[in-house]
């Protein structure tokens, strides 16, 4: 055995050298290869993002082979673009390449990955153009080039092609083909020269995890941020934001952060980030009036400044050539204008309490964007600061609270690859219902998050509808900055939408410890089915996810009464009442009005709050848990916690519990241990609920 290890071993390092000396591939961490293909660039989006790989979590994941044959992969410098070609194989699929909202594999398409609002085609222009794709065949790609990279993911065909289409005559084959075969991903980067990484699976879920890991491991939300927030009417003063939480307190509803929208600047479009007094004439004390209610603000922002704001001097030599609304364009590539920021920022937001923001208008919309012939004193070019000037707002306000050992969570219009460990998710003003799941589900191939946020609605159905989903989501959010709508809009559903809302808030130990496997593990929380390794899909599965390891939902939409569901191997449960519903097949359900769809695996363990509340725990409290337990096989699952807020957890201050179902002569026997109690705030008396046993 010993002497089989060693030769494997040997082999290994063998073909790993070929691999380095042939062909020009280093490895950059476990299972992670580089190829520096022509001249080093000035930005990229992994420098953007400053991205630190998880170099210990990734060696913890069995260490694969190079995934792909070296000789089929071709780069190369032409007239001063970058040539990338990658080999594709009959039956392979091919997912990421941005956040699409319509469609899953992108095999067969063309994307221009450009940073745009996203217009209706998934044709690259999007919020996370993010130049990375996950094969069905186990492993990932991501140019990492702060350029507009087109992509054609297998639609053209070269003369030479290791396996050309077949030949078709169209006056006689009824099955010819516009779209011949494609047996390649050809690459187009206009700079001359790109970094390119390729993870290994084996499974394609291993090939996203080691994606997410190598950007630092997913972003571990405070608790507070997994609980609901409401964003108020642009032009709410603290007035009226207070009675909200007030009205929000009376409907007995959870609330655990609010948004204030553009109203709070003293100018907006472009922005002051200072006060306005006629509004907010006392700012401190209104984030301390909500912090005695338990509640944080977000505050809405553009980085673009206002002539009439105090920045704007001080600003302007580190600012592009050209104005967003009048207002300068910061270069964030700059220390100096990161400078100004965070000290603004700090002393008149941070300091006296608010929790996050809002970053606005930082996508697109080429009509008001910088134009790319702007220039910026850094030599960044405009196509550059496009691509990344998300993800340089996001990292520098990320710092911030860092400094302050705070955890942040808030919301972004841009982002892109190396987002992964942003604490950050992604909106925008499209309205799609059914296309808002599409981006859920799109979002875990490429490292982000998103929320399918509600607005309005023209009925009661429509607005249960998707309350139920965005509380199955990364943010549980009302965006009620034009409506004013409140969560009790349809007095008819109102119940439901509580429920749906207090359910969320149960979830809280198994969504918390989702998310810890997203940061140290790189799961991602929310969950294609493609994902789910064990799984061998035939057809793009839309419309149902997975949240964490065990929960998949199947979202309803206004206007439909049934709808199919897959179950993938093993039985699976009705989490509501721990039925068996079936076994690796497709059912078609009609679940009424009330409740989202939700269904559990067999031997699934799932730790929830035995108490409804409606704010998440602060730190010290001590709770009670429910631990459910499905169906008939014994189970595992592992409870994470920390203090909840700070970043202490990264010197070890956080606790795992496993959460244990075995079985002992035909019996279910549940078991809780504990690690590090001291960080550990549930009881130690769990409630255990064995939904199927007892049936
Ligand atoms: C939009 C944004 C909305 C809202 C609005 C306020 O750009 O997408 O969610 O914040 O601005 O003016």
């Amino acid at each position: 055995m010993k002497k089989f290890i060693l030769l494997t071993t040997a082999l290994l390092a063998y073909s790993l050298s070929i691999l380095s000396q042939q062909h020009g591939w280093q490895e950059a961490a476990p299972g992670v290869w580089h190829l520096r293909v022509g001249q080093v660039q000035p930005i990229t989006l992994l420098d953007a993002a400053a991205v630190e790989p998880d170099q210990e979590a990734l060696g913890r994941l069995p260490f694969p082979e190079f995934p792909l044959d070296p000789e089929k992969i071709s780069a190369e410098i032409i007239e001063g673009k970058t040539y990338l070609r990658f080999p594709l194989e009959r039956n392979e699929e091919i997912y990421g390449l941005g956040l699409n909202f319509k469609t899953h594999n992108q095999r067969g398409r063309i994307l221009n990955l450009h940073m745009d609002h996203y217009g209706g085609k998934d044709n690259g222009r999007t919020h996370a153009p993010v130049p990375f794709y996950a094969s069905t065949r186990g492993y990932g790609i991501l140019i990492d080039a702060a350029r507009y990279i087109t992509v054609y993911a297998g639609t053209a065909i070269r003369v030479d092609a290791d396996d050309p289409p077949e030949l078709q005559d169209r006056n006689t084959d009824p099955n010819w083909s516009a779209q011949p075969y494609s047996d390649a991903v050809e690459i187009l980067v206009p700079a001359d020269g790109a970094d390119v990484y390729v993870f290994g699976g084996p499974t394609m879920l291993k090939a996203v995890q080691r994606y997410n890991l190598f950007c630092g491991g997913g972003n571990l939300p405070p608790k507070w941020g997994l609980g609901f927030t409401q964003r108020v009417p642009t032009l709410y003063s603290d007035k009226d934001i207070i009675k909200e939480v007030e009205e929000f307190e009376a409907h007995d509803f959870p609330l655990d952060f609010i948004g204030v929208e553009p109203g709070w600047h003293s100018m907006a479009y472009p922005c002051t980030f200072e006060w306005d007094t006629t509004r907010f004439p006392d700012p401190e004390g209104f984030i301390q009036s909500l912090q005695d209610k338990g509640v944080r603000a977000n505050l809405w922002m553009n980085p673009y400044i206002s002539p009439a704001g105090i920045l704007y001097d001080q600003i302007k030599p580190f600012s592009g050539s050209h104005t967003v609304w009048n207002g300068l364009v910061p270069d964030f590539t700059m220390e100096e204008p990161k400078t100004i920021f965070r000290e603004h920022f700090m002393e008149h937001h941070i300091g006296l309490g608010v929790s996050g923001y809002k970053i606005d208008e930082v996508d697109g919309f080429d009509h008001w964007i910088w134009p790319d012939v702007a220039t910026f004193p850094s030599g960044t070019t405009a196509e550059e600061m496009r691509q990344i000037y998300g993800l340089l707002f996001q990292r520098m306000s990320a710092n911030w609270f860092r400094e302050m050992n705070q955890r942040t969570y808030g919301l972004v219009r841009a982002s892109n690859a190396g987002a992964s460990s942003l604490p950050y998710v992604i909106y925008n003003d499209y309205y799609s219902h059914r296309d808002f799941i599409t981006a859920l589900i799109n979002s875990s191939f490429i490292g982000v998050l998103w929320t399918p946020e509600v607005r309005s609605s023209g009925d009661a159905v429509d607005w249960l509808r998707r309350m139920q989903s965005v509380c199955f989501s990364p943010m549980a959010m009302l965006n009620a900055w034009a409506d004013g709508t409140k969560p009790w809009s349809f007095p008819e559903v109102e119940e439901q939408v509580r429920e749906v809302a207090q359910l969320r808030m149960r979830l809280l130990p198994y969504l918390y410890s989702t998310f810890a496997k997203y940061r140290f593990e790189g799961i991602p929380p929310f969950r294609a089915m493609q994902l789910e390794e064990g799984l061998i899909l035939t057809s793009e599965i839309k419309y149902q996810y997975m949240m964490g390891e065990s929960i998949l939902v199947a979202p309803m939409f206004a206007g439909m009464e049934t709808r199919e569901v897959l179950l993938p191997p093993g039985r699976w449960y009705d989490f509501y009442t721990g039925e068996l519903v079936g076994e690796e097949e497709v059912i078609t359900i009609t679940p009424g009005l009330d409740r989202i769809p939700l269904f559990v695996k067999d031997g699934a363990i799932v730790p929830m709050l035995k108490e409804e509340r409606t704010r998440m725990p602060v730190k010290g409290e001590i709770l009670s848990l429910e631990i459910r337990h499905y169906g008939k096989e014994p189970g595992v699952f592992q409870l994470y916690d920390d203090d909840g807020t700070s970043f202490n957890y990264e010197q070890g201050d956080y606790a795992w519990a496993e959460l244990k179902v075995s079985i002992e002569r035909n019996l279910l026997i549940p078991q809780m241990e504990v690690s590090n109690k001291e960080f550990f705030s549930y009881g130690q008396d769990p409630e255990w609920l064995f939904m199927t046993a007892s049936k």
